[in-house]
């Protein structure tokens, strides 16, 4: 499925998102600012125990990125290149924050690209600041009820504080 070049480029940037983060929302902006359309794809895995559900994290996601109107938010619990397919998409779009990042990235592009040869993988630096930024060490920090305004949008903060209102601190 290669892209006609007037078909409209359209990126998937896929993720747990369990919440989105400063570090997602700096590489959703850009990629926006590449790619004609950018679907954020929330993975609904069930073998993971997330703290937010599918619902939630596309909540969040639809409220922080409002103002960015070629981004669509949605959620897929397939391989990612049938989804892709499916979407007619043709670009996975991933942030690399440190070279810790890379051979799990590097497989995960491997083996996508097996799977289909018609999707590419295109890998975008993160922004210095958020480097080493990941929604797990914002849900370590908000458990404890330490700060995270510099690491997630005002809304995904809110959202951290009632969840552990909710569930107590594990
Ligand atoms: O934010 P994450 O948890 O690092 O995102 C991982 C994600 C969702 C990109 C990845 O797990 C994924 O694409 N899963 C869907 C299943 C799939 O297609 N796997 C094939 C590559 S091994």
């Amino acid at each position: 499925m290669k892209r006609i070049k007037h078909e409209p480029s359209v990126a998937v940037c896929p993720g747990s998102f369990d919440p989105v983060t400063y570090g997602h929302l700096d590489i959703i902006t850009r990629a926006s600012e590449v790619f004609d359309k950018v679907i954020v794809a929330v993975l609904n895995n069930m073998s993971k125990q997330p703290l937010f559900s599918v619902q939630e994290r596309m909540a969040l996601l639809q409220d922080v990125t409002r103002d960015i109107k070629n981004v669509e938010i949605d959620h897929f619990d397939d391989l990612l290149v049938n989804y892709m397919m499916e979407k007619k998409a043709h670009v996975i779009v991933k942030g690399l924050r440190a070279v810790s990042d890379f051979e799990y990235e590097l497989q995960m592009a491997s083996v996508n690209r097996k799977l289909n040869e018609q999707i590419e993988t295109f890998f975008m630096m993160s922004s210095n600041q958020y480097s080493y930024l990941s929604s797990s060490v914002v849900k370590q920090v908000a458990r404890f009820g330490g700060p995270v305004g510099d690491l997630v949008p005002e809304t995904v903060e809110e959202a951290l504080r009632r969840k552990y209102v909710e569930i107590g601190r594990g």
